[in-house]
């Protein structure tokens, strides 16, 4: 069954008129969509709060008290600052055209003017929220690794090595990501032990969020760079929009966890076998 698409209706500001709000709430319900009203009087903070509690992925603003150009662009700047800026945010109520290309600078997908069928806004909506089907030519090649957020590799490896009976192949420091690697080969794939080296590192918050456990699940690619492009293209929502560097001189980017339950995944492409010196041709 399909996802049903979320929308926080929100009304920021001081005006107590809510009818029209309220009759796109129901058109958006009418829609399919599962609509959460956040009711008169809202603060920007208190709008991206519900919206992220909420998980949404879209919020429609409604101003009519004529200062929707402070307040659409706050709740986009916070939207930011949350690291929360993939929910998509639409603004209507009454707004003069001369404003639009303004709000749509600072981030407003698209703003809609009093007498807009629902069915547009809807249709815009479902179009920029779900992903369409991707034609992706052909599928990862294999499980690359599984990456282990833990706190000490040290006191992890007895389990991996003595327990499992795993080989470690060695350890490496990415700089780029403050984390430091130990890699257990297992068949054709790898598990990888991720330790941070700072408290600014993704795996330091992920501890300090879920605590240790798997982080992520890394797909081997070698089509890295044009599959993103053509991912984005289709409005998948991606972490890096391009290749950075990754252990082991590899080429990674990670999904967004959003669209796929929670799971974080790595596209990864490994260079090509390099030869060692002097080895034969
Ligand atoms: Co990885």
């Amino acid at each position: 069954m399909e996802k049903k698409i979320r929308v926080l209706v929100a009304k920021p500001g001081l005006d107590g008129h809510d009818r029209g709000a309220l009759v796109i709430a129901q058109a958006l319900r009418d829609e399919g969509m599962e609509v959460v009203y956040t009711g008169l009087r809202q603060t920007p903070a208190q709008i991206v709060n519900a919206a992220i509690q909420e998980d949404v992925d879209c919020i429609g603003l409604s101003c009519l008290s004529g200062a929707h150009n402070e307040l659409f662009p706050e709740v986009v700047r916070l939207l930011r600052e949350r690291q929360a800026d993939d929910i998509l945010v639409i603004g209507g109520g009454v707004i003069p055209q001369e404003d639009i290309p303004f709000l749509e600078s600072a981030g407003i997908a698209k703003v809609f003017t009093p007498g807009s069928p629902t069915k547009d806004i809807a249709a815009f909506i479902r179009q920029r929220v779900q992903p369409k089907s991707v034609n992706v030519t052909k599928p990862p090649k294999k499980i690359a690794h599984i990456g282990i957020a833990v706190h000490s590799i040290e006191a992890a490896l007895p389990f991996y090595c003595r327990v499992l009976g795993l080989k470690l192949l060695g350890c490496e420091e990415v700089a780029g990501e403050q984390v430091k690697i130990a890699f257990l080969e297992i068949g054709e794939s790898r598990l990888e032990l991720l330790e941070p080296l700072g408290p600014d590192s993704p795996v330091a918050r992920f501890l300090t969020k879920r605590g240790e456990g798997i982080h992520h699940i890394a797909l081997e690619v070698d089509d890295l760079e044009q599959r993103l492009s053509s991912l984005k293209e289709n409005g998948v929502s991606l972490l890096n929009d391009t290749p950075r560097e990754g252990a082991h001189q590899a080429q990674i980017a990670f999904l967004h966890p959003k669209q796929a339950g929670g799971v974080l995944f790595e596209l990864c492409q490994h260079p090509g076998k390099v030869r060692r010196a002097g080895a034969d041709e």
